[in-house]
């Protein structure tokens, strides 16, 4: 349903994005996950439009963004960074007038009102004027505006951003029941535990580029079997420690020491298993290898591996 090939966007000599390549399809979403600044609300304007990618493609519903826009952009909805309400309007007059602007049919624009009312629950709120509104139920307003016609593709640019930790909740929440179904959904985030919670795959993008690409469970797998072990051995500490320094690719240990065994947190460079190897070790040399287990990683430790890895 998306599809963004190869783009990339300068404003001027600086490359705010570079060579940026994923596919959203139907019944997806997909979480843009980045620090400040990272590109993501510049490739949400390149796929709704807004701004034209310096090179590359993007296709939304089969359309080109660039030679078919009026297409492309009837199959989307969007809610931009920062939404521009109308604060004297109430809720009601507003979504009717972004229904009309939208192409919603008059005979249809009164039902298509209700039910995104009732989908965003501002049900209490369509006669108040938008400037009365808190901040999140305006973003609530936001989303409104951006399915009243009901898109195959929706765009949301940090959607819980500002948002009290209840109504974030519901937020999220409301976010999952608008993807599913013949719908494509592309949120960005800089909010990991946001990505786990809400999508189905993550593209991490970082300086522009992107950097890893995954479901939010693998992305954590990916780099597991390589950091830590934590292993307890029973056996002469100083030998065994000696013997895991020897074993290729294990950069640190640490040790403590209980009864009778020992403790040894392994540290592993990246893309490196060292847990067979350690029990090679540690059974050829006649000791006791009590336990021994790969330590997972969040997806936030994954996130600042693969960042920090890119600046090295
Ligand atoms: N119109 C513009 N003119 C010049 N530079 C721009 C323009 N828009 C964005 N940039 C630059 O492009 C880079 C990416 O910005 P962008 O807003 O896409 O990041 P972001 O990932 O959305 O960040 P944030 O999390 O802060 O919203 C930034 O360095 C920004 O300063
Ligand atoms: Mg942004």
């Amino acid at each position: 349903m998306i599809e963004v090939q190869n783009v990339s966007k300068f404003f001027g000599n600086y490359p705010a994005v570079e060579d940026v390549s994923f596919k959203v399809e139907k019944g997806e979403i997909l979480g843009l996950l980045g620090p400040n600044g990272a590109g993501k609300t510049t490739i949400m304007r390149i796929i709704t439009g807004y701004t034209p990618p310096t090179s590359g493609t993007v296709k939304v519903a089969g359309h080109d963004i660039l030679h078919d826009s009026m297409a492309a952009r009837a199959a989307i909805g969007y809610l931009p960074e920062t939404v521009p309400l109308y604060t004297d309007m109430t809720v009601r007059e507003y979504l009717l007038f972004q229904a009309a602007i939208r192409g919603v049919p008059n005979n249809k624009k009164g039902q298509r009102l209700e039910d995104v009312v009732e989908t965003v629950r501002l049900n209490d709120y369509v006669d108040t004027h938008i400037g009365k509104l808190s901040k999140g139920f305006r973003q609530r307003v936001g989303i409104a505006q951006a399915i009243i016609h009901e898109p195959s593709v929706l765009v949301l640019d940090e959607p819980t951003i500002g948002i009290d930790p209840i109504q974030v909740v519901e937020t999220r929440s409301l976010i999952k029941s608008l993807g599913g179904g013949d719908r494509a959904v592309i949120l960005s985030t800089h909010i990991l535990p946001e990505v786990s919670m809400v999508c189905g795959r993550v593209v991490i993008i970082n300086e522009g580029r992107v950097i890893a690409e995954d479901t939010p469970a693998n992305l954590a797998l990916r780099l597991q079997n390589s950091r830590q072990v934590s292993a307890d051995i029973r056996g002469p500490t100083k030998l065994v420690t000696a013997a895991i320094e020897k074993i290729p690719g294990v950069t640190s240990i640490h040790r403590e020491s209980f009864e009778g065994h020992s403790q040894y947190i392994v540290e592993c460079g990246v893309g490196n298993d060292c847990r067979e190897e350690l029990a090679k070790v540690v059974v050829a040399n006649g000791w006791g290898l009590l336990s021994m287990q790969a330590k997972g990683m969040t997806l936030e430790e994954v996130f600042l591996e693969l960042t920090t890895q890119e600046e090295a």
